[in-house]
């Protein structure tokens, strides 16, 4: 059978964390959809636009791996995908309950499709987003944390502040 899985966040930015999960999943499914949420409420430092456009640069080399937008609920966006499954990012214990309660909920949403979970390296276990972009925007160096396309854009947005 052949499935196509859907990996949604915000991706604010993508880091290699993210990418380590990506090249995972793509081991293991025919198709990988990036799905990078608008997800307003988070108040995004990057645009949708330049997030989907920095993953899509990062990811350029994995052939089965597609970058999309998407503003609605991740239930109806993975459905009209026909995507079997959703694919979470597992770093820590403390991940769990939040990933058990949205899982929970997805599944109300679209029974027929089942949510997995793949760890990153170890090395990964402790990166997000936000760290980084807190220790770019103090002038720490980022550079071992993201893909260097990703280093230039948070550069370039942090000189703004
Ligand atoms: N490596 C590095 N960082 C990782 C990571 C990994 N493997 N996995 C997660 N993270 C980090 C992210 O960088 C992010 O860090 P930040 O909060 O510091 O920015 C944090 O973990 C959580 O991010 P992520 O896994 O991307 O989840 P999210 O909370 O940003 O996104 C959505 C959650 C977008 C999937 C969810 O809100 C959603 O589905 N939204 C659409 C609306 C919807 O359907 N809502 C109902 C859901 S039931």
């Amino acid at each position: 059978m052949k499935i196509t899985a859907i990996y949604p966040g915000t991706f604010d930015p993508i880091t290699n964390g993210h990418t380590d999960i990506v090249k995972r999943a793509a081991k293991l499914f025919e198709h990988v959809i990036v799905a990078i949420a608008a997800n307003p409420s988070k108040e995004p430092v990057f645009s949708l636009k330049k997030r989907i456009d920095l993953a899509t640069r990062v990811l350029a080399e994995l052939n089965n791996v597609s970058v999309r937008g998407f503003e609605s609920l991740l239930a109806q966006f993975a459905k009209q995908c026909g995507v079997q499954v959703i694919v979470r990012g597992l770093r820590a214990m403390s991940d769990f309950e939040y990933e058990f309660q949205m899982a929970g909920m997805n599944r109300t949403l679209i029974p027929d499709i089942e949510t997995i979970f793949l760890t990153p390296a170890g090395k990964y276990t402790y990166l997000s987003s936000s760290l980084v972009r807190e220790i770019a925007t103090l002038g720490g160096p980022v550079g071992d944390f993201v893909h260097p396309d990703v280093y230039a854009a948070l550069c370039q947005k942090m000189c703004q502040y």
